[in-house]
């Protein structure tokens, strides 16, 4: 039976109301979407209170969340002028029959990147190859037009396919990392226009399997880190390392491989440090963070990051992992995130597997990852689509 669709944006203005059931069954979506990919809901970290909370517009970024529902609720909506979208409230009491078939968010970078949409769009797989996902991706694309935004980012996710044959294969352009085709996470994106522009390697880790191998890559690496120290703390950041993490999260945008794209230089100020700490915060991630200083000069040099969602206290992610430019080859990449995966057995003994991304040309931070013990799990596309 063909499926009729039609679509909103989440309506997130704050009201005392509870979340619709709407919002909750975004939050169903996308645990239904990881567990057919992995067979494990880890990405979904967020409570529906976090969802709405991390869609509120801040300072640095902008957000829609357009949604596929089968009907609009019944009654008078409101029309949202930034979308030209009906809206459908994320709070309060909803008509309970209305059915939630795939979303797309919207999130538009306010301080650099200007020129940027990114997108995040999935369909629930019975409503799939009915023109849903390309409806909200006209979508998401009239929000771009409307907002000035000319160039759309997109990434998805695939298992490798083990031997896969030439003419089905979408290599990087960088030249690491290759794709299947014929997957629809590669040829939806294919289809609506974009281009692949790199590629990221997901790798996970048993932390008990990396703390049995802590002790050992130490003693190894001792000898190159002596001109360093190493911090930790977990939750907001301490101000006497707010200036050095202001550096730290500029270098992340000047410093790491972006494939085929170029990436605006961002600014950190200690107020966006401390806005950014308040909005990991209020979206219910905990974490734990780790710093390589200079001993000479006390800069700091390098850092990594572990993040626990409140909702899933079980999963954890290794986020951002950046050594300056000019202090590499010091074993600092595996100094912090040897640090912080011993804070991590203290603080959070109940995590089961910790989640990473790499850049597929990032070799050395894959190397270091595989002596942790990481295993690749997944593959995933960044896209881009340069908008008329
Ligand atoms: C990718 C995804 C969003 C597609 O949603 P969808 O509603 O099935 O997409 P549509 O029906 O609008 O398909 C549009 C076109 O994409 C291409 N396409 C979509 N799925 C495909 C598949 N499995 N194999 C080959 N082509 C496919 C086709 O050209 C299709 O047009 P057609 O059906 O007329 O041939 C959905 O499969 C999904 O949610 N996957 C998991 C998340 C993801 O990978 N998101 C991609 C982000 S870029």
């Amino acid at each position: 039976m063909t499926q009729t669709f039609t679509l909103a944006v989440l309506d997130v203005s704050s009201a005392d109301a509870p979340p619709s059931h709407l919002t909750e069954q975004l939050i169903e979506q996308d645990a239904a979407l990881g567990r057919e990919l992995l067979g494990h809901d880890d990405f979904t970290g967020n409570d529906a209170e976090g969802v709405l909370r991390a869609l509120q517009p801040g300072p640095s970024r902008r957000h829609w969340m357009v949604v596929a529902l089968d009907r609009l609720p019944a009654g008078d909506l409101p029309a949202d002028e930034s979308s030209g979208l009906p809206l459908v409230p994320g709070r309060g009491d909803v008509d309970p029959g209305v059915r939630l078939l795939g979303s797309v968010h919207c999130g538009a970078p306010l301080q650099e990147d200007t020129e940027r949409l990114d997108l995040d769009l999935g369909v629930l797989p019975e409503a799939r190859r009915q023109g849903v996902g390309a409806a909200l991706h006209r979508a998401a694309e009239d929000i771009a037009h409307r907002h000035g935004r000319t160039l759309l980012g997109s990434y998805s996710a695939q298992i490798p396919t083990p031997d896969l044959p030439g003419e089905h294969a979408l290599e990087a352009p960088t030249g690491y990392g290759v794709l299947d085709r014929r997957g629809a996470s590669v040829a939806f994106p294919l289809t609506q226009g974009y281009r692949l522009v790199q590629t990221e390697t997901h790798s996970q880790l048993v932390p008990a399997e990396g703390l049995v191998r802590c002790g050992e890559l130490q003693r190894e690496i001792e000898p190159f880190v002596q001109d360093y120290e190493v911090v930790t703390w977990a939750g907001t950041t301490p101000p006497e390392h707010v200036e050095g993490m202001c550096e730290l999260y500029r270098r992340m945008s000047t410093d790491l491989p972006h494939g085929d794209t170029e990436r605006d230089e961002a600014v950190w100020t200690p107020e966006r440090v401390a806005e950014n700490d308040q909005r990991r915060e209020e979206t219910g991630m905990r974490t734990i963070f780790a710093m390589a200083r200079h001993r000479e000069t006390g800069q700091a040099v390098a850092y990594t990051y572990l993040a626990t969602p409140r909702r899933r206290p079980q999963a954890a992610y290794q986020e951002d992992t950046l050594v300056a430019a000019e202090h590499r080859g010091h074993r600092l990449g595996m100094l912090v995130k040897l640090a912080a995966l011993r804070r991590l057995g203290e603080e959070w003994p109940q995590v089961e597997r910790i989640h990473t991304w790499n850049a597929g040309e990032n070799v050395h931070m894959l190397a270091i990852n595989e002596a942790l013990g990481y295993r690749p799990v997944s593959i995933e596309g960044i896209w881009e689509k340069q908008l008329a």
